[in-house]
């Protein structure tokens, strides 16, 4: 074949000069043949929609090598189509399949897979029209979050991976070593003797890049992380990973109600990027929710299809309400009162499921809601206590179909306070001195929070399981691939 060079299918969909030779590379999604002519629908990731590819008289070897799944080398003439599904299509004068995939080898065929079965060919589910538009999007987001940042002046940090605090103090972390777990070292006590361990202390997966963001922000002013993070929550849910990544800002002279501010102004924007750039995937995906929802009973069936829920969440104002408000609301709700909770709201200072966050969103509120001002005893040590002793200010924001998707807190900035909390909590306070010493050194207030990507990419893309918006999933028991 000459050299020539290829085109993104992308760019030759939208070309409106017609009659110019093009090189065509991609994979074969589908193909029909009709008397002496074989039609192959070829997608090469660039964008969701297929190019045809029309071969006149095509040789034996062509008929029969040009199977679903196969890769394919074209040049062609890119002609207006007589049909007006699309503005063209490639009259081939070379076609090579560079890659054969034997049809009665490949799994993946031009018929609906169940999400359940793709997840078991996770290494080939790229290839669906799908998990295309889930990626495509997956990456404009991360895109986004950085101009998002970027344009407001923050600087990007990297926190360690590895790490020896816990900064969520759930104790639910991986542990790291290079020690042989079959004959592990003792000291005096018969305990195992972390000294001898590689960092000389034990170490763990990050569960969130926090701690050290604060410290950048205690001189950028304006700082954030985007990075994995790790729980070893043994929660099998459909919005749970135990890798998944996290979006972190920290910014110091905020408040919680500047917190506020930035967390709803931040999803709006990525939402809105999203609706300004993705619409084709987006349009796909919208389709696909309205095929699953036929299928369901009516009274499960949601009252917006994608578009107009996206659309809805970006027009309107999120309510903000308290944790005791909250509690209020679903203490009186009929929902409670007739039962229909897994977990019955019994009263203040219950930990909220993501049953009842839903219900907020979805029934009460019916928009996005951030809820503030929770009960010290389910939250983390770092937050800033308010004058009632009771409570703390965190703020989570919370989603319809999702439940929390941000959770952050206005921090704890007065010293005294901090220790006190740390002690009364077990958080070591020796090993933490650097977390301290910004308390101690030229405190200021400041504020940050925690967006889960996936939780994002779940809603923006209208998918109902967090293992299809992340290409290789860990989850419990399973880190295929
Ligand atoms: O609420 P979380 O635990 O907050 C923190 O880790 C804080 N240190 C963040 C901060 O203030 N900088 O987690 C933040 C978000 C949650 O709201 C949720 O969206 C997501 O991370 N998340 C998970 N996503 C997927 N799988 C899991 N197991 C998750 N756990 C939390
Ligand atoms: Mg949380």
């Amino acid at each position: 074949m000459t050299k020539q060079k290829r085109t993104k299918i992308v760019d030759i969909l939208q070309c409106t000069e017609f009659d110019k030779e093009v090189l065509v590379k991609g994979w074969i999604r589908n193909r029909r043949f009709s008397k002496n002519v074989a039609f192959l629908s070829v997608n090469d990731g660039s964008t969701i929609n297929n190019i045809q590819i029309v071969v006149t008289n095509p040789s034996e070897e062509l008929t029969a090598k040009c199977s679903v799944g196969s890769s394919v080398a074209c040049i062609g003439k890119w002609v207006k189509s007589q049909g007006d599904k699309q503005l063209g299509e490639v009259e081939a004068k070379e076609v090579t399949i560079t890659g054969f995939a034997d049809p009665e080898l490949y799994p993946l065929q031009p018929k609906k897979h169940s999400l359940e079965f793709l997840r078991e060919i996770a290494h080939l589910r790229f290839r669906t029209s799908t998990f295309g538009a889930v990626f495509r999007i997956r990456h404009a987001m991360a895109y986004a979050i950085h101009k998002f940042f970027n344009d407001r002046g923050f600087v990007y940090i990297n926190t360690p991976i590895i790490t020896a605090s816990d900064c969520e103090g759930a104790g639910e972390m991986f542990r790291v070593t290079t020690m042989d777990l079959e004959n592990l070292p003792k000291n005096e006590s018969g305990k195992v003797d972390y000294t001898k361990d590689f960092f000389g202390k034990s170490t763990n997966l990050t569960v969130s890049g926090q701690l050290e963001a604060e410290l950048a922000a205690m001189a950028l002013s304006q700082v954030y992380t985007f990075g994995p993070t790790f729980r070893a929550e043994n929660s099998n849910t459909t919005r749970h990973l135990a890798e998944f990544w996290m979006v972190e800002p920290e910014m110091a002279f905020y408040d919680i109600n500047d917190n506020m501010d930035i967390a709803e102004e931040m999803l709006k924007y990525l939402i809105q990027y999203a609706l300004d750039n993705c619409m084709d995937d987006i349009m796909f995906l919208d389709q696909r929710l309205q095929n699953e929802e036929k299928d369901k009973p009516q009274n499960e069936r949601s009252d917006m299809g994608l578009i107009e829920k996206l659309k809805f969440v970006v027009s309107h104002d999120f309510a903000r309400v308290s944790y005791t408000e909250a509690i209020d609301v679903l203490q009186n709700s009929n929902y409670n009162k007739k039962n229909k909770f897994k977990y019955p709201v019994t009263g203040w200072g219950l930990d909220l499921q993501s049953e009842h966050e839903r219900y907020l969103v979805e029934h009460h509120y019916k928009r996005p809601v951030i809820l503030t001002d929770y009960p010290k005893e389910i939250k983390a040590f770092y937050m800033k206590q308010n004058e009632d002793g009771k409570t703390v200010r965190a703020m989570d924001v919370l989603f319809p179909q999702i439940g929390e998707i941000i959770g952050g807190s206005e921090r704890e900035s007065d010293y005294t306070k901090l220790v006190t909390r740390m002690r009364e909590m077990g958080v070591p306070e020796k090993e933490m001195f650097w977390y301290l010493d910004l308390r101690r050194f030229g405190t200021v207030e400041h504020s940050g929070f925690g967006l889960g990507f996936e939780r994002l990419i779940l809603f923006v893309t209208g998918m109902s399981n967090i293992r299809d918006v992340i290409a290789f999933p860990r989850t419990p028991g399973n880190a295929d691939f």
